[in-house]
């Protein structure tokens, strides 16, 4: 049917007269750019690229919160049967999960994210978000209408994959945990490796981000009440204080960074939320702080949340209050540690670095926010990257979770292709590798 065939023919020939010439690969660099230059192609034309940014604005225009991603999932299901590929609905409520291939192993995922935040768009222009107060300021939008461009070049190439391709469209990626409940649906029970990436504010278009390890943070929050006893603010000594208690409270958190933690061992603590009193002559009964806390070890992240719930109840013991500590991991689970594999960061950098050229990827530091991709990534080998989309002569493009929030679509194409070739390469790696295998244990006959 398409290309693959006609690379992977000349693959299994050439295998064992070549050398392949890069690291840990059995493709050599002819057919990785082979590969990834006919995705770029495909990515690249104007059918795909218009149907692409079509879905983008209609999911913009009718954002969803987390969870309740309802009408972009039934966009998302249109768009399938339309491309003749089977899914599984309902996964973790909103979520789809689509395969291509073989349905057999080895299995390799795809993940977008879909839903919105709860700010309301700033941006005036024609396809401005219609829910009030609702916005695709993160760039899922994009994140779904990249992973559609995906199914649609990698459907066509269906006859000559060997194994199967998941399409993981996930909910709530914002707080919610999606990843996490989709993992709990036991339907990526088998999953090999895992692909997500995150369109990027920061980075220019045709650049990608590339690190192996931590990448981001282990993430949490907390909520306490401190409860003292209301009364005449004149009259101190009939009151027990819960304002001064949160205020030292809060002090004695910025200690566990500064004294308690190993400096080279990352960690942050906010308190965010500050709520209590309303006049300036009352005292009140009681006030409510919260805040997130991050860390990139996993010990650090516990030893942090056991510090935080003692700081907070016998700090407000000294000023006679009473507290209690919630981290609510039921509607907001803590995210683990984001954590890139080495081996899929190798194979990413052969792909991209084909691709786009080496020049083109940027090797980024940890950063301390936080993304439930880390679920999928604590289950099976994972990567995540971050796809550049800023060109200047395009305006100023602001940080996610802004109202003033825009997309270049522009950046469309390279996270469909590199979608494409990361998970097809991963393929056909597979099987020269079983083939390797199954040539040597024949010679040793
Ligand atoms: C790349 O693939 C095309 C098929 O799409 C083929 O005609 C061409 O010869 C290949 N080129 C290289 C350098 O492998
Ligand atoms: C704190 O709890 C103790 C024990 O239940 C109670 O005796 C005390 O009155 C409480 N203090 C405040 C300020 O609520
Ligand atoms: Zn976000
Ligand atoms: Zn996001």
């Amino acid at each position: 049917m398409g290309f693959l065939k006609w690379v992977l023919a000349f693959s299994t020939l050439c295998t064992f007269l070549a050398t392949p010439i890069l690291s840990d690969s059995l493709l050599n660099k002819q057919q990785l750019a082979n590969i990834s230059a006919n995705f770029l192609n495909s990515a690249k034309s104007p059918d795909l690229f218009d149907w692409m940014v079509k879905i983008r604005r209609t999911i913009h225009e009718n954002p969803e919160l987390g969870f309740e991603e309802f009408e972009t999932s039934k966009i998302i299901r249109n768009e399938l049967d339309k491309m003749r590929i089977s899914y599984k609905y309902p996964v973790a409520v909103t979520g789809v999960v689509g395969f291509i291939g073989t349905g057999k192993p080895p299995f390799v995922a795809l993940r977008a994210d879909m839903d919105a935040l709860p700010i309301q768009e700033e941006v005036e222009w024609e396809h401005k978000s219609k829910i009030p107060g609702k916005m695709h300021s993160c760039g899922h939008d994009a994140h779904v209408a990249m992973l559609l461009g995906a199914a649609k070049i990698l459907q066509e190439q269906r006859d000559d994959l060997q194994g199967t391709i998941l399409l993981v469209f996930q909910p709530a990626e914002e707080g919610g945990g999606g990843a996490k409940k989709m993992l709990e649906s036991g339907i990526l029970d088998n999953v090999d490796a895992i692909f997500g990436l995150h369109i990027s504010a920061i980075h220019p278009i045709g650049t990608v981000t590339a690190s192996s390890g931590p990448i981001m943070a282990s993430s949490g929050f907390f909520e306490a009440v401190i409860k003292g006893k209301g009364g005449h603010a004149a009259i101190p000594q009939h009151t027990i204080d819960p304002i001064l208690a949160a205020s030292n409270i809060i002090v004695s958190l910025q200690q566990l960074v500064s004294r308690e933690a190993d400096p080279l061992d990352s960690q942050v603590v906010t308190v965010a939320k500050f709520k209590g009193g309303g006049a300036f002559n009352v005292i009140p009964d009681s006030v409510t702080i919260g805040g997130t806390f991050r860390a990139l070890s996993k010990e650090g992240f516990s030893q942090l949340k056991q510090r935080i719930a003692e700081v907070i109840t016998r700090q407000a013991a000294v000023q006679r209050c009473n507290a209690t500590v919630d981290f609510d991991t039921k509607n907001r689970p803590f995210y683990p540690v984001t954590v890139n594999n080495k081996a899929l960061h190798e194979h990413f950098q052969n792909v991209a670095g084909q691709m786009l050229g080496i020049d083109k990827i940027i090797e980024n530091k940890p950063t301390m926010d936080a993304e439930d991709f880390s679920f999928f990534a604590e289950a099976f080998p994972g990567y995540f990257y971050l796809l550049g989309m800023v060109d200047e002569t395009k305006g100023v493009f602001v940080l996610g979770h802004s109202p003033f929030y825009r997309v270049n679509e522009d950046a469309l194409p390279y996270g469909v292709a590199l979608h494409a070739s990361l998970v097809t390469t991963y393929l056909l790696e597979h099987q020269l590798k079983s083939a390797t295998r199954d040539q040597s244990v024949h010679d040793e006959l």
